[in-house]
C-alpha cells in the first residue's frame, strides 16, 4: 500500500531545499492551504445556502462582486492575517494594497498576490472556479512595506498555485523546483499529492481562446485559429477548441493534457483583460516550472514590469511549440509590439 502524503508533510519535507529557511514560507503555504479548505466547503454547498448570486458591490475594476467572490476574498485574508508571516495582500477584490500591521505580523517578509475566486461568472451555474496566488518576498527592509514591494516582476516571486474547484478540488503550487498537485480527500479533509513533478507536454491539441470575440483580435491571433482548424493529419490538427471561463480550469487541463491558452488584447479590452500581478504572473510562473511557456506576444510575462496593482495584459501561455507556431504568426502578421493601441496606429 503506498503511504499518502499530506500537502503538510510535503510543504515540510520540501523546507530542506531551502537551507536557510525558517519555515515561514512552509507557514504560509499552509495558511492558504487552510482558507482554500474553508472556501471549497462554501463553493461545495453554495447552491443550498444563500450564497449564490451578487453581493450588490463592485470592486475597483467595475465588475460586480458575486458573494463567493468576497467571502473567499475575507477568508483568504484572515487566514493571512492570523497566520503572520504575510504583511501585504494584493487582491482582485480590493482597490488598494491590505497591510497586515498586527503584532504577530510585525517581522512578516512575505506578499501576497491573490485572485480569490476566479471565474467567477461560473459560480452559478456549477462550473469549475479556482484561487490563484502569488507570493513575494519584501524587498524594503523596515517601515511600512512600499509599493514597489508588491509591484515586483514575476520572475521574483518566491511561490504561486491555484486552487481548482472543480469535480475534485486540488490545489497545485511551486516554489520554484517544479510543480506539484495535491488532490482535497474530503475524507479526510486533506490535501494529499496526487501529480507529483507536474509537466506540461511539449506539444498539444487542445486551444482555448474566447472565440466569440473573434472580430476583435489582431490578425496574428486570427491567423493562429485558422491555423488550429485546418486539416492536417501531420500535426494532427484540426486542433480541439476547450473553453470554460475559468483561467484556472483551462489552464489546468492545458497542463495535464497539453495545449496553449490564449488572451489576446482586443477592441474591448486593449490592455487584455487578464490582471498580470494576480493572475498571468503566478499562472506563467506555474506553467514555466512545468516546462510551458508564457508571453504577452512579445515579452515574457514573467520578465514584464508592472506599474500598478489591477494593470492588466494580453497573456498566451502552455505547451512550448504551441506558443512558438503562436509567435510565428504574431511575427508574421507584422506586430513589432503586440498592444493593439501600437498595432492600430501602425502603417
Ligand atoms: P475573474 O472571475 O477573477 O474576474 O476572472 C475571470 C477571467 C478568467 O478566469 C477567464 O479566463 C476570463 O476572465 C474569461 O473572460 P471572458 O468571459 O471575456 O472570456
Ligand atoms: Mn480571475
Ligand atoms: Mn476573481
Amino acid at each position: 500500500m503506498t503511504a499518502v502524503k499530506t500537502l503538510g508533510q510535503f510543504i515540510i519535507e520540501k523546507q530542506a531545499d531551502f537551507p536557510y529557511a525558517k519555515g515561514e514560507l512552509s507557514r504560509l503555504l499552509r495558511d492558504i492551504g487552510i482558507a482554500a479548505k474553508i472556501v471549497n466547503r462554501e463553493v461545495n454547498k453554495a447552491g443550498l445556502v444563500d450564497i449564490l448570486g451578487d453581493a450588490g458591490t463592485m470592486n475597483v475594476q467595475g465588475e460586480g462582486q458575486k458573494k463567493l467572490d468576497v467571502y473567499a476574498n475575507e477568508q483568504f485574508i484572515s487566514a493571512l492575517r492570523s497566520g503572520g508571516e504575510c504583511c501585504v495582500v494584493a487582491s482582485e477584490e480590493n482597490d488598494e494594497c491590505v497591510y497586515i500591521e498586527s503584532e504577530i505580523s510585525k517581522n512578516a517578509k512575505y506578499i501576497v498576490a491573490i485572485d480569490p475566486l476566479d471565474g467567477s461568472s461560473n459560480i452559478d451555474v456549477n462550473v469549475a472556479i479556482g484561487t490563484i496566488f502569488s507570493i513575494y518576498r519584501r524587498q524594503s527592509s523596515e517601515g511600512k512595506p512600499r509599493i514597489s514591494d508588491v509591484l515586483q516582476k514575476g520572475r521574483e516571486q518566491v511561490a504561486a498555485g491555484y486552487v481548482i474547484y472543480g469535480s475534485s478540488t486540488m490545489l497545485v503550487y511551486t516554489t520554484g523546483k517544479g510543480v506539484n498537485g495535491f488532490t482535497l480527500d474530503p475524507s479526510i479533509g486533506e490535501f494529499c499529492l496526487s501529480h507529483p513533478n507536474m509537466r506540461i507536454p511539449k506539444d498539444g491539441k487542445i486551444y482555448s481562446i474566447n472565440e466569440g470575440n473573434y472580430v476583435h483580435f489582431p490578425q496574428g491571433v486570427k491567423d493562429y485559429i485558422k491555423y488550429c482548424q485546418e486539416e492536417n493529419a501531420d500535426s494532427g490538427r484540426p486542433y480541439t477548441s476547450r473553453y470554460t471561463g475559468s483561467m484556472v480550469a483551462d489552464i489546468h487541463r492545458n497542463l495535464i493534457k497539453g495545449g496553449i491558452f490564449l488572451y489576446p488584447v482586443s477592441s474591448a479590452y486593449p490592455k487584455g483583460k487578464l490582471r498580470l500581478v494576480y493572475e498571468c504572473n503566478p499562472m506563467a510562473f506555474i506553467l514555466e516550472q512545468a516546462g510551458g511557456v508564457a508571453t504577452d506576444g512579445v515579452n515574457r510575462i514573467l520578465d514584464i514590469v508592472p506599474d500598478h496593482l489591477h494593470q492588466r495584459s494580453a497573456i498566451f501561455l502552455g505547451s512550448q511549440n504551441m506558443v512558438a507556431k503562436l509567435s510565428e504568426f504574431l511575427t508574421a502578421s507584422g506586430l513589432t509590439s503586440y498592444r493593439i493601441d501600437k498595432v492600430i496606429s501602425a502603417p
